[in-house]
């Protein structure tokens, strides 16, 4: 399989790049730029290079650079705003720090004859994002494109197969973008675009058959889609040998262990424990109002409930683990702030001892684990399942958590869910639910007084939920779903609407 390197100089797009190659089903991998050297980049066969950009100046001691070696591997080379600059920089460029030239947001862009630009008008809209940039071209190249500001917004060396763009080819704004990556990767680096959800089934099925024969695995489900997909893949693979525990903490959505279920153990005939744990956490819960209190316990009883299970059905030489590619990369890039303990039903345990870890999603972003997912036959509304936290219910009942305030939000979450369905506007909104708030108000139904608890709803729409909007939604959603939760679910007076976005509130509300 061809793959391309994405050397990441610290950009904020390195991800992006990575999906926009792989969209053209070519394999991309992200190396930060200090963990891998031309040599080996060399001896990993890669077809070519994309450097990311960088939120520095090349003329910055603690600047990140690179060995210049790499332009003499003979393998093409796509430089990308800082990695533009620094391309030229190794290839003895100037740089100028460009305060009268710095550029941001969508500009004209003219380009010449490149086989980079094949397919690409003359004159097109790019997305800028610099204050640095190429004055004049390293000894060697031409310039093929520029800007009313930025004399060489685009350089190329075709002998050596070296190209370097000021502008930012894979955010939408760049009308082209898509193009000029394309154009890179198959007239440039001459890549076969094999890169597919059908073949990564195939061969990841033949792979675990061999690696994983004869002994026996586990795998924690959890029923999103990460360890559903997981568990489903494995399964193909290895049959029976697969268990997977599904530890139900009583912290569901309506239905949704029953669904689990039969879904996976039914339809699927996977190997399924059902570990039916409701009592175990209600308890350990019982007077904690804390949500890092709250999620700290979830987390602890799960890794408690999982262990004793794993107990019972004796020797185990496999933990699966559902980690895939952003967790990869993210990992050890630093600790920000914690803002909340997040408990990944994935990321299990270090007690419990196996010979051996397997992460059969390692590889993938979450689309491409989601094109997995509908490759294997999962049903859509797996497939697209909203993320659901892995504490569930508990950071949704604001306060002291019981059964009976578990089961008014449940009714509440369910007809606020099959409103926004019965509208068709699921797939507009990435995620969508009720909070069950500790706040109770005086209603009025018939002619007598009420006094019930205050029901929240969320809606939001985001790319990545590092950030995200409050969902537009229509009244008519609203006022139905409000209706409706007054009217059927009894202990229920008060519906409102939460129009915070993220930042300053988080999506969950605790
Ligand atoms: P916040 O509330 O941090 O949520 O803005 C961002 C996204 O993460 C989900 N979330 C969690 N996911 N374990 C998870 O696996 C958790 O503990 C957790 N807490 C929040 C949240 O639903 C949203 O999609």
């Amino acid at each position: 399989m061809d793959k391309i390197l994405v050397l990441d100089f610290g950009g904020q797009y390195n991800q992006l790049i990575a999906r926009r190659v792989r969209s053209e089903h070519v394999y991309a991998e992200i190396k930060p730029y200090n963990k891998i050297s031309p040599q080996e980049i060399k001896e990993a066969g890669y077809k070519g290079i994309i450097f990311t950009g960088g939120p520095n100046s090349v003329y910055d001691t603690a600047s990140p650079h690179y060995d210049p070696e790499v332009l003499e591997l003979g393998i093409p080379v796509l430089g990308i705003c800082y990695g533009c600059q620094l391309l030229a920089h190794l290839a003895g460029g100037e740089i100028t720090p460009a305060d009268s030239g710095s550029e941001y947001g969508k500009t004209e862009l003219y380009t010449e004859d490149s086989v980079l630009f094949g397919g690409v008008p003359r004159e097109s809209i790019c997305w800028m994002s610099h204050t640095d940039y190429v004055r004049t071209a390293p000894e060697g190249f031409k310039v093929i494109a520029h800007t009313d500001k930025c004399p060489c917004a685009a350089i190329s060396d075709d002998s050596r197969k070296l190209y370097g763009v000021q502008f930012h080819p894979e955010v939408t704004h760049t009308v082209y973008g898509q193009q000029i990556l394309r154009n890179f990767l198959f007239s440039v680096c001459g890549c076969k675009a094999d890169w597919k959800a059908e073949s990564f089934v195939e061969s990841s099925i033949e792979k675990y058959k061999t690696q994983l024969a004869g002994k026996r695995v586990l795998l924690a489900l959890s029923g999103g889609v990460d360890s559903t997909v997981a568990a489903v893949l494995l399964n193909k693979a290895i049959g029976s040998n697969l268990v997977c525990v599904f530890v139900d903490h009583g912290l569901m959505r309506k239905d949704e262990g029953d669904y689990v279920e039969q879904t996976l153990g039914g339809k699927f005939g996977i190997n399924l424990i059902r570990v039916n744990a409701e009592e175990r956490f209600l308890d350990r819960l019982k007077g904690v109002t804390d949500p890092e209190q709250k999620r700290k316990i979830i987390g602890e009883e799960f890794i408690r409930v999982f262990e004793d299970e794993a107990k019972k059905l004796g020797k185990i030489n496999v933990l699966v683990q559902g980690t895939i590619y952003p967790d990869v990369i993210e990992s050890g890039k630093g600790d920000s702030a914690v803002i909340k303990s997040h408990h990944n039903v994935g990321g299990l345990p270090d007690v419990i001892s196996f010979e051996e870890i397997v992460e059969p999603l390692r590889d993938l972003f979450k689309d491409e684990v989601r094109e997995v997912g509908k490759q294997l036959g999962l049903p859509h509304e797996l497939v697209w399942r909203q993320p659901f936290p892995g504490p569930g219910l508990a950071v949704r009942v604001i306060g002291e958590i019981t059964k009976d305030k578990l089961d008014l939000l449940r009714e509440a979450d369910a007809i606020f869910r099959e409103e926004i369905a019965k509208a068709g506007i699921e797939s507009s909104v990435n995620q969508y639910f009720a909070v069950l708030t500790d706040l109770r108000s005086v209603g009025v139904m018939g002619d007598a007084r009420t006094y019930g608890y205050t029901v929240a709803l969320r809606a939001v729409t985001t790319d990545d939920f590092m950030t995200a909007e409050w969902a537009r939604l229509p009244y008519e959603v609203l006022e139905k779903a409000s209706s409706r939760i007054t009217n059927e679910v009894k202990g229920i007076t008060r519906v409102v609407y939460d129009i915070t976005s993220k930042p300053p509130a988080t999506v969950e509300w605790e």
